[in-house]
């Protein structure tokens, strides 16, 4: 098949690459000729495992053709995806839909009349979103068909087809999705969108419209819940002495729960799950449904990581005019991604710095990214092992596997103080004991 994809950030340019590379010809609209010329070159722009040999295979291969023209693309193609961003809108939470409209504009005045096509914004849209695209479409292929032309419902559809991917594992998890999900108003929209996915695994959910787009924030709020619960379970337990893994591990076992999901942390962060349940929340407040629940999912994770941030201030306190010197491991939102968007760990050391601590960071690929946001408030370094040099103690924010084996002694040698703060649970509390650190973790005892 022929398909366009508007938009080439994580879910536009993964999806792009993985279509392809079933044999699709996939046409790429972005609007900035640089990073067109950039992917063209084999450069994905974002950092995804296995995304560059991918994007190359298929720029070889001439199955991906990156454009800024929507009429050479959409004259081609039998189905389109909206991949663009709609991120909240200060204030309210409402997803910005500016993009997405402004996309279907052109797609209207550009959309081929002689054959039929279908539009379905990939990007996550609040309820009734894919209908308003429908009218801007048909406004815009109204003022431009004669009164001759076949009816505007045999030249196009809409509909939703949300993509569920998790960055740091967007290729493996498009590829291997637990279901697809095709929400259609026309038998011909789904038997197209079922061809498309023809290839993948995974159940198939055929339904509405507007319950396909519900789908999309009800699984990533209810993500969120479960995060957020178990990161409220991780604050009981540090009160009352219990291990917060330990027993979530047991609720885990219970089948109807299940055992995803449930690691406890610094808070969750990311392009998708804070948006997500602001944007829910926003269209409960519309619609007249009462949204305490995810308002207090919010608020747990706002918790989360200010529990982690008080207490570094009580194991490192700052005494009049000394500031201790902290060593952060990690910045990204989680591990296998550069992203920032709303990560805990970049809350952390912001309030850290405004507290008066020096810090000293590592990460291994969101450093840049860390800069351009916040400047030189913490100084970078390179590799992982020289910001803890003479450093009071080691906070460990992302969960990156190069931490999880890393050597403890030479960290003790390193340290001024034995004291690693872990938001990420990544080391045995009774072997950090026997090693002689005071090892602060999340929702376990401290152990010294
Ligand atoms: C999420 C959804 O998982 C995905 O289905 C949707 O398409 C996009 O949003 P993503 O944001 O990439 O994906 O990451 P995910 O792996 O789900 O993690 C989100 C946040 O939750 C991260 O900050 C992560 O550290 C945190 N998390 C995740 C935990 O704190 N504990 C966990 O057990 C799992």
């Amino acid at each position: 098949m022929t398909i366009t994809i508007i938009g080439h950030g994580y879910v536009g340019i993964v999806a792009a690459c993985v279509f392809a590379d079933f044999g699709n010809t996939v046409y790429v609209i972005g609007h900035t000729p640089a990073k067109l010329e950039r992917l063209r070159g084999g450069d994905p722009l974002i950092y995804e495992p296995g995304l560059a040999e991918m994007l190359k295979r298929n720029n070889t291969a001439g199955r991906l053709t990156f454009t800024t023209e929507y009429s050479e693309a959409l004259k081609h193609s039998s189905i389109v995806f909206i991949c663009v961003g709609t991120p909240p809108t200060p204030g309210t939470g409402e997803a910005d839909l500016t993009t997405v409209f402004k996309v279907s504009e052109t797609i209207g005045q550009n959309l081929n009349p002689d054959t039929f096509t279908v539009v379905s914004c990939k990007s996550t849209v609040p309820v009734g979103t894919n209908m308003k695209v429908k009218e801007i479409i048909e406004s815009q292929l109204s003022k431009r068909l004669s009164a001759q032309h076949a009816p505007l419902n045999a030249i196009f559809s809409v509909a939703s087809c949300p993509e569920f991917l998790r960055e740091g594992t967007g290729i493996h998890d498009t590829l291997n999705p637990d279901r697809i999900v095709i929400g259609a108003e026309d038998q011909t929209s789904i038997d197209m969108l079922m061809e498309l996915h023809k290839p993948f695994p995974g159940e198939r959910v055929v339904t509405n419209i507007p319950s396909a787009e519900l789908i999309k924030y009800a699984s990533n709020s209810l993500l969120a819940t479960k995060l957020s619960f178990a990161n409220m379970i991780a604050l009981f337990a540090e009160k009352l002495g219990a291990d917060a893994p330990q027993v979530l591990r047991a609720v885990g076992m219970d089948h109807r729960i299940g055992p995803k999901n449930l690691d406890v942390s610094i808070g969750y962060g990311g392009a998708c799950f804070p948006k997500d349940v602001q944007a829910l929340t926003a269209t409960g407040n519309q619609c007249g449904v009462n949204v305490s629940l995810l308002n207090a999912v919010e608020q747990v994770n706002e918790l989360s990581w200010k529990n982690y941030a008080d207490k570094v201030k009580k194991c490192a306190p700052i005494k009049l005019s000394t500031s201790p010197c902290l060593a952060v491991w990690g910045l990204a939102f989680k591990a296998n991604t550069d992203d920032i968007r709303f990560a805990p760990a970049v809350k952390i050391v912001t309030e850290l710095a405004k507290s008066g601590y020096k810090l000293k960071v590592y990460d291994p690929a969101a450093m840049e990214n860390v800069r351009k946001q916040i400047g030189d408030i913490i100084e970078y370094f390179d590799k992982q092992y020289d910001v803890v040099t003479g450093a009071d103690a080691l906070c460990i924010l992302t969960e990156w596997n190069e931490f999880r084996q890393a050597d403890l002694a030479k960290i003790k040698s390193l340290l001024k103080m034995p004291l690693i703060i872990d938001g990420r649970n990544l080391y045995d509390p009774s072997k950090m004991k026997e090693l002689g650190f005071t090892y602060v973790s999340t929702g376990r005892k401290t152990t010294t």
